[in-house]
């Protein structure tokens, strides 16, 4: 199948490791053009340099932390400005789950939900005259009951509706808007590696709940967010896709 990649201008927010930088491998494989950032200069020129290393199209990066406004808003033009627009945008970035204190409902706030609605603000002009699309990653602990209350699960879930109505209203300049919501997903360096160290046994509890009793990996959830921004999906637009195998138990219609 032809995703019809090449030379589309992607932009992907902390993209330098984890779910993010697999998907910005996945998009440079496919012949895009992908502008990565996270907050370390020194990991943007590393993951620039090994991306490119396989990639057809060209590979830009800046650091930028998503929290502070100005500094997102310019990396968004300067990325833009230097491809020559952009096609896709993948909001990714994420503050993580955390105790239910007012500090950590500002942190994810400002992070999750503000991270996605100033960089979709900043991008929508630009795709508004030849379409586009948006995946934004969210998470099963949006749509099912995980662990204890806190920010990261309520806040991720206004995204999904976040997605659902831009969808709406933006259809009509053939920008499509979805969501990706992945299960619990392990990975060296990542939040899944440490509840392995410091809770085995939660670990363990976690991967016999998935129907395919395993975790997934970033590769798997990045397959479904290039498909699902790529013109192969040009008919999909307002879903939220669960990518979790099995792990939440909601019957989906
Ligand atoms: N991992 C999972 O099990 C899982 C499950 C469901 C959903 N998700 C979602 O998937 C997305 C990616 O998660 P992940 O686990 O792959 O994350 P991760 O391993 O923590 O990777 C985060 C990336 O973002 C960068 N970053 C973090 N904070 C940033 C900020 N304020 N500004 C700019 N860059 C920043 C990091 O680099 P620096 O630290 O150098 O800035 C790194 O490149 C998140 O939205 C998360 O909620 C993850």
């Amino acid at each position: 199948m032809d995703l019809g990649l090449r030379n589309k201008n992607v932009l992907i927010t902390g993209s330098t490791a984890g779910i993010g930088r697999r998907i910005a491998n996945l998009f440079a494989d496919e012949g895009a053009n992908v502008a990565i950032c996270s907050r370390t200069p020194e990991s943007v020129n590393k993951a620039v340099k090994e991306i490119s290393l396989t990639a057809d199209g060209r590979i830009i990066g800046a650091p930028c932390n998503i929290k502070d406004k100005e500094s997102y808003e310019s990396w968004v033009e300067n990325m833009v400005e230097q491809l020559g627009g952009v096609d896709i945008f993948i909001p990714n970035v994420s503050a993580g789950g955390g105790n239910d204190s007012e500090r950590n409902w500002w942190n994810n706030f400002e992070v999750d939900v503000l991270g996605t609605v100033r960089g979709v603000e900043a991008v929508l002009p630009h795709m508004e005259e030849k379409g586009g699309a948006i995946t934004m990653i969210c998470t099963t602990a949006a749509i099912e009951t995980f662990m204890e209350p806190q920010p990261y699960n309520a806040l991720k879930a206004s995204l999904i509706t976040y997605s659902k109505q831009l969808s709406q209203a933006h259809g009509k300049d053939n920008i499509r808007v979805n969501s990706v919501s992945p299960g619990p997903i392990h990975f060296e360096g990542g939040a899944w590696e440490m509840i392995k160290t410091s809770n085995q046994k939660f670990f363990e509890i976690t991967e016999k709940t998935h129907a395919l009793k395993r975790m997934g990996t970033p590769e798997e959830v990045a397959n479904c967010v290039v498909f699902l921004s790529s013109d192969a999906s040009s008919w999909v637009t307002g879903v939220n896709l669960v990518v979790d195998g099995g792990y939440t138990k909601r019957v989906q219609f």
